[in-house]
C-alpha cells in the first residue's frame, strides 16, 4: 500500500516536471533559426549551390562546437532562381512562415535589392555574401554585405587593363537589365577614361539573349585591345566564344560574375587569356584559407569558389554577431554587426558607416582552362 502511494507521488511529480519543462520549451525555442537565400536553379545555378554549401558548412562547424548562445543553429535555405520576384517571395516566407531571426543572402544584386526592403521593414538583419552593387546596403541599417562594392571592383579592372595589360582601347559589353552588370560596366568605363584610355564601344544588350554577334561586331570595328564583359558567367562564356569566332585574340577582362566551374563548359578554349576581379582565391596560401579549401573539398568534392568562401564568411559574421549581442533580437544583432571585426577566409570583415566592408580584390587569370591567381589589389 505504502509503496503504491510513493509510486503514485513519484509518477505525479514526474508528470509535473515534464509538463513544466515542455511548457518552458514552448516559450524558449531550443534552437536559433536563420535563413539562407541563393539561386540554386536558373541562369546562374552554380552561384546558389556554392552559397548554400558555404552557409551550411559554417553552421555545421559552429553547431559541432556547441552552437551560439548555447543553442544549435537551425537553417532553411531558399532558392530565388536568380529572379527578383522569386527572391521577394523567398525572403517573405523565411520571415513570416519560418520565423528566422536573420538572413544570409542573396547573391545577385538585382535579387538582393528585392529582398533587402523586406528585411529592413521587418527589422530582420541580413548580410549578402556577394552582392556588390552599391545600392544594396543603401536600403537601410539592417542591410550588410561581406564583399567589396562595384566602384572599387570596376576601378581595379580598369587599372589592371590599362597598367598591366597595357590596353589603351577597350570595348565594353553588358546586360542592360541588371543593376550589377550595368553599374560595373559604368565604373570600368569611368576609370579607363580617367586613365587616358579610349572606350571604342559601350554596348548594352537586353537580358536573356544568347547571340551577341551584333554587339560584338560593333565592338570589334573599333579594334579594342581588351573587351570588358561585366555579365554573369553564362553570358561571358558565350560572348568569349562568339568574339573569338569573329577573330578577336586579345584578352577579356571581367568582374566577379565570371567565377563559376561551369565557365569553361560554356566558353571552352575561348575563355583562355581572360582576367577577372574576384574576392577570394583557393590558391591563397594563408593557413586558414588552405584549411578551409581542404575541408570544403573533402565535404563537397570540389574546391570552393568565391561564392562558397563569402557565404561561409557572411554566415560566420552573422553568428558571431548573435553571440556578441547575447540575443536574437533584430535590433541587437544589427548593433552587434556594426561593431564586429571578423577574420574570415576572404579577409577581415569590419563595416564602414554604410555597412560595407573594405576588402582587397584578387585578380584571376584564366589559363589552359584553369583559374590562376594573378595579383592582389588593396583598396
Ligand atoms: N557580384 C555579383 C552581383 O552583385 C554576384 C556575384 C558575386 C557573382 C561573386 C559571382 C561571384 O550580382
Amino acid at each position: 500500500m505504502k509503496t503504491r502511494r510513493i509510486l503514485t507521488i513519484v509518477l505525479l511529480v514526474g508528470v509535473l516536471v515534464s509538463m513544466t519543462l515542455s511548457g518552458c520549451a514552448k516559450k524558449q525555442p531550443v534552437t536559433i533559426k536563420i535563413g539562407g537565400v541563393g539561386p540554386v536553379t536558373g541562369e546562374a545555378a552554380t552561384y546558389g549551390k556554392s552559397t548554400q554549401n558555404g552557409f551550411e558548412m559554417l553552421v555545421a562547424e559552429v553547431n559541432a562546437k556547441g552552437g551560439v548562445l548555447g543553442k544549435q543553429i537551425e537553417t532553411t535555405f531558399g532558392d530565388d532562381k536568380g529572379d527578383p520576384t522569386e527572391a521577394a517571395n523567398v525572403y517573405q516566407k523565411l520571415i513570416s512562415q519560418d520565423k528566422v531571426v536573420a538572413i544570409v543572402g542573396t547573391v545577385m544584386s538585382k535579387c538582393t535589392l528585392a529582398g533587402a526592403p523586406i528585411c529592413q521593414s521587418s527589422g530582420i538583419p541580413m548580410i549578402s555574401p556577394t552582392s556588390t552593387n552599391e545600392k544594396v546596403t543603401a536600403v537601410g541599417d539592417y542591410i550588410f554585405r561581406a564583399c567589396f562594392i562595384d566602384p572599387f571592383q570596376g576601378t581595379v579592372g580598369a587599372n589592371f587593363a590599362y597598367n598591366n595589360l597595357n590596353a589603351r582601347k577597350a570595348g565594353v559589353l553588358f546586360d542592360n537589365g541588371n543593376d550589377y552588370n550595368k553599374g560595373l560596366a559604368e565604373y570600368f568605363q569611368k576609370q579607363f577614361l580617367a586613365l587616358g584610355g579610349t572606350i571604342t564601344a559601350f554596348e548594352a544588350h537586353p537580358t536573356g539573349i544568347i547571340d551577341f554577334t551584333p554587339q560584338l561586331t560593333k565592338i570589334l570595328a573599333g579594334k579594342p585591345d581588351v573587351i570588358y564583359c561585366s555579365d554573369y558567367y553564362n553570358d561571358d562564356g558565350l560572348m568569349a566564344k562568339q568574339a573569338r569566332g569573329l577573330g578577336f585574340t586579345g584578352p577579356f577582362v571581367g568582374g566577379d560574375g565570371w567565377d563559376s566551374p561551369d565557365l569553361f563548359a560554356i566558353g571552352g578554349d575561348a575563355v583562355n587569356n581572360s582576367y577577372f576581379t574576384n574576392h577570394f582565391s583557393k590558391d591563397d596560401q594563408r593557413p586558414e584559407v588552405q584549411a578551409f579549401v581542404k575541408n570544403y573539398t573533402a565535404k563537397y568534392g570540389e574546391a570552393p569558389d568565391a561564392l562558397a568562401a563569402l557565404a561561409y564568411d557572411a554566415t560566420g559574421v552573422l553568428l558571431q554577431a548573435i553571440q556578441n549581442a547575447g540575443s536574437t533580437d533584430g535590433a541587437k544583432i544589427r548593433d552587434a554587426m556594426k561593431n564586429i571585426e571578423y577574420q574570415g577566409v576572404s579577409g577581415i570583415i569590419k563595416f564602414d558607416a554604410n555597412r560595407n566592408p573594405i576588402k582587397s580584390a584578387v585578380l584571376i587569370k584564366i589559363e589552359n582552362g584553369k583559374q590562376v591567381y594573378a595579383a592582389t589589389v588593396n583598396p
